[in-house]
């Protein structure tokens, strides 16, 4: 079964704006990671679940050539609209059926994406289509240990953001929950004996009111909130935002506060 919750194109819009890039930390993890299984060169890298394509081109400096998968086309609309990336194409496509050659992948990623793959076929064509020592690294954020600091009131930013996530969580796929667990069963999963999985990656992130907001605006629950009940769920976007501001004592939704963010990271090297 695939899951179609990405398809409209306002969502898109709102991904290419909004989503956050995987953090520098994260990819260098992931790059020695590849340097010490397989080494160079770095030839071909596939971003499944690619989306509007932050993390396809976080990888394209490292990379020959990078290419960027998703069933949904307005997200790959959007992606294909970022200019400066030559080295990358996006193209419509599953995670569950790779057209590529056996044997032809140097690195699979998957950001904030491998939870709405089916586990099985995915692992099936992962194997497949790396190289031997051939590298994936599927990657994510989870809520449970974030914080906010802005002077002394990121605690009750921290309540304000808990009580939005209340109130969305009826609205949650299944999926996402998998990804909560930080994938550890599509961990345990993987066929390779060679593999291992980063629970804790704590990284600061400046972020602005507005843009916090709009990251709350592209999450698959708050769109289904919104497919429901469109003027409360923009009265819940304009609340929030009102709310963070007064906490913050300031009127500027672009004002920056620190987000402490906590990224997860599973990484398998096909074998020889
Ligand atoms: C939460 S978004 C993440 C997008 C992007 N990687 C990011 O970090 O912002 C998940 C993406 O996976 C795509 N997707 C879901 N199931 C998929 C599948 N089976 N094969 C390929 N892409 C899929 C969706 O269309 C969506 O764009």
């Amino acid at each position: 079964m695939s899951y179609r919750l990405f398809e409209g194109k306002d969502h898109a819009s709102i991904y290419q704006k909004y989503r956050i890039t995987p953090p520098e930390e994260l990819k260098n993890i992931i790059l020695q990671y590849l340097d010490t299984k397989k080494g160079q060169p770095h030839v071909l890298a596939v971003d499944l679940g690619c989306g509007t394509g932050q993390n396809s081109r976080l990888l394209a400096p490292n990379f020959q050539e990078v290419v960027g998968i998703d069933i949904s086309e307005c997200q790959l609309e959007e992606a294909r609209a970022v200019p400066g990336y030559s080295n990358i194409t996006y193209r419509k496509g599953t995670a569950e059926e790779l057209q590529f050659p056996d044997g032809s992948v140097d690195l699979l990623t998957a950001a904030s994406a491998a939870h709405w793959f089916d586990q099985s076929r995915f692992l099936a064509e992962a194997s497949r289509v790396l190289k031997p020592r051939g590298c994936m690294a599927l990657l994510g954020f989870s809520d449970t240990n974030t914080w906010f600091h802005y002077q002394t009131c990121g605690e009750t930013l921290g309540h304000i953001y808990e009580e939005v996530k209340q109130i969305l969580m009826p609205y949650t796929s299944s999926p996402v929950g998998v990804a909560d667990g930080k994938l550890e069963e599509l961990y345990r999963a993987i066929p390779f004996p060679d593999k291992e999985r980063i629970e804790s990656i704590l990284v600061n992130c400046p972020i602005s009111v507005m843009n916090l907001v709009g990251f709350i605006q592209s999450w698959s629950m708050f769109q289904a909130y919104h497919k429901k009940d469109p003027q409360t769920a923009e009265n819940l976007l304009l609340s929030t935002q009102k709310r963070f501001l007064e906490v913050m004592g300031v009127t500027s939704p672009d004002t920056e506060l620190e987000w402490q963010m906590e990224y997860f990271c599973v990484l398998a090297s096909k074998p020889r």
